[in-house]
């Protein structure tokens, strides 16, 4: 399936609420089934998952429309 038929993306983040302590893997092929979280769908691509700690509460936005500049981060181009 390639990431245009993977209807399970959106045209908006994703809010994601973390906590300290944390580790989260966020999908940079876009062929998860489970964004933005990796599934290990990126193994036959260049592909890795970003993994990233978290050291405190908070709450994250990751892109759902893979249009941002700043994978796997919302930067707002959703909007556009
Ligand atoms: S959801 Fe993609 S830039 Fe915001």
């Amino acid at each position: 399936m390639s990431e245009s038929e993977n209807k399970s993306w959106q045209q908006e983040p994703f809010v994601v609420d973390v906590k300290r302590g944390d580790t989260k893997c966020y999908c940079m092929c876009g062929l998860t089934k489970t964004p933005p979280f990796c599934d290990g769908s990126h193994k036959d691509t260049h592909d890795v998952p970003m993994v990233v700690h978290y050291d405190k509460d908070e709450t994250v936005y990751v892109c759902g429309c893979r249009k941002s500049a700043n994978l796997p981060f919302c930067d707002g181009t959703h909007k556009k």
